[in-house]
């Protein structure tokens, strides 16, 4: 049975004006995940959104998506999950003790999922013996910190790989990858084995938004 690819429309390329209208637009176009990029200046230079713009725009029906890329995942963790997260996703590199954070994080909500994400230059060898604590590993393949970047081609044999480890330990663990995907770059990364794709520029940039949705699904490329 072919895998059901998932498509997460971030909020850091939406109309800021108008982001409760770009969400409904988003799951009108087909996505069901929304992603927001939650940035903090340190850990990467911008400064985006804070838990109040999850809790605006996380009863509009798509799956709250939410990564953090800052520099002190669990002084805001429990502020996100109240805010509405789904999903909290952390970075490697942010922390000293990844399962430590982990389990902290599980243990403030009996339903949030929670991701593990490395930055382009952090090799995939680094997060291999955490893989099976999490429920998504978002692999980042530009820079963190800004929308329309150019896609980083290392990324795809590191999708690869983690994919290739996955199936090899018969884990669960979805394999999410975020920056520069678009009609161009996407069949290496689906063909790598990448089940949900995060889309700034190319999603909310896109005439048809209903077409941009399929071809990052694979659908028509
Ligand atoms: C970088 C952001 C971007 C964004 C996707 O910090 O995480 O990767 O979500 O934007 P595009 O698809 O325009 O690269
Ligand atoms: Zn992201």
């Amino acid at each position: 049975m072919e895998k059901e690819i998932i498509v997460a429309p971030s909020l850091l390329s939406a109309r800021k004006g108008e982001l409760a209208e770009e969400v409904i637009s988003a799951k009108e176009a087909g996505a069901k995940w929304l992603h927001y990029d939650i940035i903090d200046g340190h850990f990467a230079p911008n400064l985006t959104f804070g838990p109040s713009f999850v809790e605006a725009l996380a009863d509009k029906g798509l799956y709250n998506d939410v990564h953090l890329m800052i520099t002190d995942p669990l002084k805001y963790a429990k502020k996100f999950i109240q805010a509405g997260a789904d999903n909290l996703t952390f970075h490697f590199e942010a922390v000293d003790d990844v399962i430590e954070t982990e389990e902290t994080i599980r243990k403030m909500s009996s339903t949030i999922q929670v991701g593990l994400s490395i930055k382009p230059r952090t090799p995939l060898e680094n997060i291999l013996p955490f893989v099976n604590y999490f429920d998504l590993i978002l692999i980042m393949s530009v820079e963190p910190g800004f929308s329309g970047q150019e896609y980083i081609p290392s990324s795809t044999e590191k999708i690869a790989a983690l994919a290739a480890y996955i199936k090899k330990n018969n884990y669960k663990t979805k394999i999410e990858v975020d920056g520069g995907l678009n009609g161009e770059t996407i069949k290496p990364v689906l063909e790598a084995g990448a089940d949900i794709i995060v889309t700034g520029n190319f999603f909310f940039k896109a005439e048809d938004r209903k077409k941009a949705v399929r071809i990052l699904k694979g659908e028509e490329l």
